[in-house]
């Protein structure tokens, strides 16, 4: 029987291509989406082109109810569950000043509680493994543009470090903090471009090399509690 990872919002962009790399890894994958059902069944084909299984399980992480029944639900699908990695996140602009309060929960829902408590859970369930979380470059700066989500990247980035120790040796914990890898879904995609060419490399990255960091942290047995900045040097700016 094949390890077997579970990825949140795995049915587009990053986390698509994490799971492609997973399953060239010969991992089967149990693949979660919430609101893109046919793209999940498109990814889900291309893993099992890759020789391994692909099982779907739609939740929106938002409904806390729901998300708990996540973990378990995935367990029961792959007994094998070795890895979760936890992609799914809420993405919006908006300072501190004209944050709402449901802009501010559904992104501390989604961002942090999710995570929080299906890396909980994975512990419980589990017992052993690893847990990958997605953060952003961002974490490294005080910018208030995205404020909500830029403090629940910077909490899982705590939490990245916390359960490493709280779960070694056990199951290790891990993060890539991507910089400007794609704009957001309908975003300017100019502006994009010029914000690229300010970083260090003066230029945005691919999911791809989301991926590669992903599956190095994955392969490496000996790295916990470590986080990987994907962001062309962005960070150092
Ligand atoms: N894109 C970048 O350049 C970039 C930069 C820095 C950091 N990151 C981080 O890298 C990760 C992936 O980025 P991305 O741009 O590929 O993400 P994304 O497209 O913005 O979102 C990934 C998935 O999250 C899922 N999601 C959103 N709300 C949800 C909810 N209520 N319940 C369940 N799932 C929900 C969506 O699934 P459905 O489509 O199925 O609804 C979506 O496809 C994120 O954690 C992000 O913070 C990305």
């Amino acid at each position: 029987m094949n390890k077997a990872a579970l990825v949140t919002g795995g049915a587009r962009r990053i986390g698509r291509e994490i799971a492609l790399s997973l399953a060239e890894g010969g991992w089967d994958v149990v693949l979660h989406y919430n609101s893109s059902r046919d793209d999940a069944e498109g990814t889900a084909e291309e893993v099992r082109g890759r020789g391994v299984s692909c099982q779907l399980v739609g939740c929106d992480l938002a409904d806390s109810r729901r998300m708990l029944e996540l973990l378990p639900a995935a367990v029961g699908l792959a007994p094998a569950l070795e890895l979760l990695v936890n992609n799914a996140s809420v993405f919006e602009r908006s300072p501190i000043a004209e944050t709402e309060v449901g802009l501010f929960d559904s992104h501390m829902a989604v961002n942090l509680s999710a995570p929080f408590f299906l890396l909980r859970d994975f512990a419980r369930l589990c017992g052993r493994g690893q847990v990958l979380n997605l953060l952003d470059t961002r974490i490294v700066r005080d910018e208030s543009a995205y404020a909500a989500y830029t403090l629940t990247r910077k909490a899982l980035a705590g939490l990245t470090r916390m359960a490493a120790r709280e779960f070694a040796p056990g199951i290790r914990v891990n993060a890539v903090a991507p910089g400007l890898i794609l704009p957001p879904e309908g975003g300017n995609r100019e502006q994009f471009e010029r914000m690229a060419a300010r970083i260090p490399l003066e230029r945005h990255g691919h999911p791809r090399q989301v991926a590669q960091a992903a599956m190095y942290l994955v392969n490496s047995d000996f790295v916990t509690g470590q986080v990987i900045h994907v962001d062309g040097g962005e960070h150092l700016l």
